[in-house]
């Protein structure tokens, strides 16, 4: 499970008792946990600029992967969950956040992706950064924790890829000086294929952009829930029940699936709504900015119209969550959200 969903400890934590009980430390060769790929070695990924490119990778870097929320410090009190100035890409520590009362001692690095020569990216290579992108291996050759959601951006094609890097170089370099991160665990790349989502038989190409966008945007990464050993519900992809507590406040994510306790009362136009106003079906009530649609907004109609068309092929989830009631135990997702009975 991946929950990259903006690093918070939160989701942090499940991920790490994921890991710990999905990968015991014996089984994991030491030698082999920090090293490149066979596939990958020998092959020069390259980004050359290109105006093209710029105005493609900062679409994708700022509008659909939201990379800033996690390597920038949010700021959900006055500017819904957007980098403060002066931070896009230079890196943050989460700290100070637990989930159900365990601590994380060092806090979550999220690295200095900016072209620093000191602290940052400056003399990383473009191949360097395709590895972390794309195959969750850092700079210098470490496994990535999947807070960095590389397995959602493996799907990335080349030209994106690449454009997300001629992006990154053009951030003014920002020198922020962070440790080296500590977990208190070894790690080892894992893509979860798991949380890949289905791609229905005989897509339209718009599914098709759709399927692309929505792991880009991972939204299945927040709007799936998990069960007891914080695994996700893979049969209730989509179908919301994963709790968020931090800065934003505490939120669960709702059903995005076309089930009548899902957004079955969306079409496109309340979907395009929803995103650009942040506002619940097009306009009920403020959305908890946790949910990136201030990233969001700024996709195209026709980027937003694939995304909804997507959406309308994965299987109905069965699931009520209504983030307007008053929060009410649910035997499917073991939250408390509001309709959290009605399950
Ligand atoms: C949900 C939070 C999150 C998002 C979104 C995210 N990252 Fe990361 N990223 C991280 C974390 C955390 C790490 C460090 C992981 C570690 O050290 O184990 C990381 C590591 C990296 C690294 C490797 C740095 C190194 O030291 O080698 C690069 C490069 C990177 N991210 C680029 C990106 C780009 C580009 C995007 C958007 C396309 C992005 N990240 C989106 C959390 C995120
Ligand atoms: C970082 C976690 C996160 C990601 C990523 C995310 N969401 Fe959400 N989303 C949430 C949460 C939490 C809410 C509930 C907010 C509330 O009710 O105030 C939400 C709410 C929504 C709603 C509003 C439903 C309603 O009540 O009307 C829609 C639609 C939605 N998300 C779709 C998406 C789509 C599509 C994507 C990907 C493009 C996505 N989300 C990505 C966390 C996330």
């Amino acid at each position: 499970m991946s929950r990259s969903s903006f690093s918070r400890i939160v989701c942090g934590l499940l991920a790490f008792c994921a890991l710990i009980a999905l990968l015991p430390s014996s089984r994991v060769p030491r030698a082999a946990q920090n090293r490149i790929s066979p596939e990958n070695e020998g092959k020069e990924f390259r980004a050359a600029p290109s105006p093209q490119r710029l105005a493609r990778g900062r679409y994708i870097v700022r509008n659909i992967a939201h990379c800033f929320r996690c390597h920038g410090e949010a700021d959900f009190q006055n500017n819904l969950g957007q980098p403060k100035p002066g931070t896009e890409g230079a890196g943050y520590i989460v700290k100070d956040e637990s989930f159900e009362g365990e601590p994380f001692p060092d806090g979550l690095v999220h690295p200095n992706i900016t072209p620093d020569k000191e602290t940052g990216a400056g003399t990383w290579s473009d191949a360097q950064f395709e590895r972390a992108i794309r195959h969750g291996i850092g700079h210098d050759g470490r496994a990535l924790s999947d807070f960095m959601p590389y397995a959602f951006f493996r799907s990335m094609t080349d030209e994106d890829v690449a454009s997300v890097i001629v992006c990154l170089r053009s951030l003014p370099p920002v020198h922020n000086p962070l440790p080296k991160t500590k977990l208190p665990f070894p790690l080892k790349v894992d893509f979860h294929p798991e949380m890949e989502p289905p791609f229905p038989a005989n897509a339209s190409e718009q599914v098709k952009q759709g399927w692309y966008l929505v792991r880009l945007a991972q939204c299945n990464d927040c709007h799936t829930p998990a069960d007891e050993k914080s695994n996700a519900k893979t049969d209730m992809m989509f179908g919301g029940g994963f709790r968020f507590t931090g800065p934003w406040g505490d939120i669960v994510s709702p059903n995005i699936t076309s089930d009548p306790s899902g957004i079955s009362h969306y079409d496109a136009a309340m979907f395009i709504k929803t995103m650009r106003t942040g506002r619940a079906s097009g306009g009920v009530r403020d959305l908890n900015p946790f949910m990136p649609f201030s990233d969001y907004r700024n996709m195209t109609d026709e980027d937003l119209k694939a995304i909804f068309a997507y959406l309308q092929t994965v299987k109905p989830v069965r699931h009520q969550v209504d983030n307007s009631e008053p929060p009410v135990y649910c035997p499917l997702c073991r939250q408390k959200h509001g309709f959290g009975d009605k399950n």
